[in-house]
């Protein structure tokens, strides 16, 4: 775990610890021990006189051991506060070569050196409040010491990793080296010669240095940005420490709000997360996957755009087909206006933007597509249309190609049967703005082939994106169960609450927007197609609310049409409650017979939360998801679903899936046959079962 060499320079000999743990260097409860035996014997060695760590290939150390967290491992010695302390105090240089990926408290223990050198592809940061906790070995005390306090408020609160040049320039690390090693050997052999100073960490209190304003406006940012969290308010809190306190008090202060976050549901929550996302992105084949040089993009609306946005961006070159040049010219306007408002913001250079449109190729000619290694149609939403494009897809493009819909719920096996290469038809079903959502589902049709499957999945990881495998059905995993949601929504709407009743229940547990906003946003046509497409299945005894139908009768299409649950002033996306719809919602409900009361905000969540609960548990008895930490994947990152929830299966066992039984079945006696208990659900709730053990 920990490999120690030793190396002389002049007439100091060096011992070199290299911490060695894969995959990512970690540091839990061994590493820990191994590090201390190391450090102790180094220290104790006169023939020792300075201690260079560093790490192993890519990872200088990405930071504690996150499985560890909450079990007993936490508590064997020497804890990770004591290891820094140890290297602080020692009465020899020691000296971090931070060779690579340095994180949380990987990055605490270099902080705890005499001196920091990074290689030059380096990367150093403080992940921790995405973990839902805070630095809690040291980093919110000594990191505002030696960076600052707004430069360490940035690092810390946004959780992003520097650069090995940004580390130099704010001061974290003393250099840039092509070799860490021997860059750190040469600054340990400076300061046991006197030459160089040692760094240490000023233990007094950093006085009012910053004004109080800094962190006020710290706590606003944070609460827009995170809202809902506590991480993010508890390491500001942690911060403004260093004000009033010295380092030891401020340390201690830091380990109590650790340990109070560490232990809340919130984090657990966001690390259920972390390794949910991991999860979902492993292939369970072995298969094969190919690389994909070029692509293609059928259809250059707004989906079309983004999809091909995502590939420009990670350097993939992309041929974009459109019908006609009018279409053509205006998805690429659109696109061009969205790189705009990016450079605008300094997300990216003006030559940045223009290297990524010079990655799009515009195109009429479907043989334009014929060299491509994949295509993706984001078409119009009709399966009549969709079988014309992938009949000219399969006669044009090269025999290998790997052919893939965008459609978010029509039947791929059925477009796939126009075309000879089913085994390389599949879904990859893009959320929108699809240069920005991180989700991906990618639909496994009945004859795909898994080597497809596993050239996608490396595909997507490429742009950025989290794949996750879903099979067929009716809107795959997300839009199926946001069909329930939405269906409850409009019930709770007949039932008394208005638009923003609803909407602001849901914010305030947490969604990045209410149901019938998100409705607004993407489009009351697609779900009134979806639901006329539904209408001859429908058993005619099921309830059917009449109110999102309506509003599309009445033109109002969401923001694009200026008006939908709610109204929009031109160029903004404020939703206004509009009285009309009030109207409109009094009315379907006196038609239906329905008596309005008052509704709680509880009753509104519970309704709509467990109705995705329960479609959840079906998909997953189904096979259509193949685990449920996928499905809170999908929904945390495609659906704004609160991450310190950890999406709505996590959620269910944070309630305790007995108590949501019990609640859906009170819906079920109340409401009827929609709320029929899923088998799986009953299944865990009565066996002590959790969605997340599964
Ligand atoms: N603890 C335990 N396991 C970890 C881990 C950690 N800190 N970091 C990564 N892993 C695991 C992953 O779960 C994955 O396991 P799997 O193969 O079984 O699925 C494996 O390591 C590889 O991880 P990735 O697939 O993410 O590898 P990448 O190369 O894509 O990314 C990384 C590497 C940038 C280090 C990324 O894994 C990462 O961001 N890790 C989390 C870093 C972090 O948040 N550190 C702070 C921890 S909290 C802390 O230090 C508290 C302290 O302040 C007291």
């Amino acid at each position: 775990m920990v490999h120690v060499d030793l190396r002389k320079i002049g007439e100091t000999r060096i011992a070199i610890l290299r911490i060695d743990n894969p995959p990512v260097n970690s540091i839990g409860s061994q590493v820990r021990v191994a590090v201390g035996e190391s450090l102790a014997a180094a220290l104790a060695d006169d023939a020792v006189q300075a201690i260079v760590l560093t790490g192993t290939g890519k990872f200088f150390c990405s930071g504690a051991d996150i499985r560890e967290f909450n079990t007993p491992k936490t508590l064997i010695r020497p804890l990770l506060r004591e290891l820094i302390s140890m290297v602080e105090t020692a009465h020899k240089p020691i000296v971090a070569a931070i060779n690579g990926t340095a994180l949380g408290g990987g990055l605490e223990l270099t902080l705890g050196c005499h001196g920091r050198v990074a290689s030059e592809d380096a990367k150093l940061g403080l992940p921790e409040v995405k973990l839902g906790v805070l630095p809690g070995a040291g980093g919110t005390q000594r990191l505002p010491r030696i960076v600052g306090i707004q430069a360490a408020l940035d690092i810390i609160v946004g959780g992003e990793p520097l650069s090995a040049s940004q580390a130099l320039e704010c001061g974290l690390v003393d250099d840039v080296a092509a070799d860490p090693i021997d860059s750190a050997c040469q600054l340990a052999v400076a300061i046991v010669r006197g030459d160089r100073a040692s760094r240490v960490i000023d233990p007094a209190p950093l006085g009012d240095a910053a004004s109080e304003a800094v962190f006020d406006d710290a706590r606003r940012a944070a609460q827009r940005r995170y809202r809902g969290c506590i991480a993010p308010q508890e390491c500001i809190a942690c911060v403004e420490k260093t004000l009033h306190a010295d380092l030891e008090t401020g340390l201690a202060f830091e380990a109590e709000r650790f340990k109070l976050l560490v232990e809340g549901d919130q984090s657990k929550a966001q690390r259920h997360i972390f390794f949910a996302e991991r999860k979902a992105a492993k292939l369970p084949a072995a298969a094969q996957a190919s690389t994909v040089r070029s692509v293609g993009v059928v259809g250059a609306g707004t989906m079309g755009g983004g999809i091909a946005m995502s590939f420009a961006n990670a350097g993939i070159p992309v041929v974009l087909l459109e019908q006609s040049e009018e279409a053509l010219q205006r998805g690429l306007n659109n696109i061009q206006r969205n790189y705009d408002v990016s450079r605008k913001r300094g997300r990216f250079s003006q030559e940045e933007v223009e290297m990524r449109l010079a990655l799009i190729r515009r195109t009429m000619d479907y043989a334009d597509l014929s060299d491509v290694d994949l295509v993706i149609e984001a078409a119009f939403e009709d399966m009549q249309v969709k079988k014309d494009i992938f009949t000219r897809l399969d006669q044009t493009c090269k025999k290998d190609a790997v052919l893939a819909t965008n459609t978010s719920r029509l039947d791929i096996n059925e477009i796939a049967s126009v075309t000879g290469r089913p085994g390389q038809m599949l879904g990859t079903h893009f959320f929108s703005p699809a240069n920005v959502m991180r989700l991906l589902e990618v639909v496994k049709g009945a004859r795909t082939d898994d080597a497809v499957i596993a050239t996608v999945f490396r595909l997507a990881q490429r742009i950025g994106k989290i794949p996750v495998l879903v099979g067929v059905c009716d809107g795959f995993v997300g839009n199926r169960m946001v069909s329930h949601y939405t269906r409850e929504a409009y019930f709770l709407l007949e039932e008394g609450c208005t638009p923003a009743q609803v909407d602001g229940a849901l914010r305030r547990f947490g969604m990045a927007m209410g149901p019938l906003q998100m409705q607004d946003m993407a489009g009351l046509d697609i779900s009134w197609a979806a639901r006329k497409r539904q209408a001859p299945t429908r058993p005619a005894h099921l309830r059917y609310s009449k109110v999102a139908d309506r509003i599309c009768e009445m033109g109002r299409y969401g923001q694009k049409t200026g008006a939908g649950f709610y109204r929009y002033e031109a160029g903004s996306r404020e939703p206004i409650p509009d009285p009309e719809i009030d109207k409109l919602i009094a009315q379907c409900a006196a038609e239906a017979g329905i008596v309005r009361r008052e509704i709680s905000d509880d009753e509104i969540v519970a309704r709509t939360i467990y109705a995705l609960v329960n479609e959840a548990a079906r998909i997953v008895k189904d096979g259509i998801a193949q685990r449920p930490s996928d499905i809170d994947v999908v929904y945390v990152a495609g659906y704004g679903f609160p991450m310190f929830r950890g999406g709505p299966m996590f959620y269910a066992d944070t309630v305790g899936l007995p108590k949501v039984l019990e609640t859906i079945r009170r819906f079920h006696a109340e409401h009827g046959e929609y709320w029929e208990p899923a088998p799986l659900l009953v299944e865990l709730a009565e066996s002590g079962g959790r969605f997340s053990e599964r």
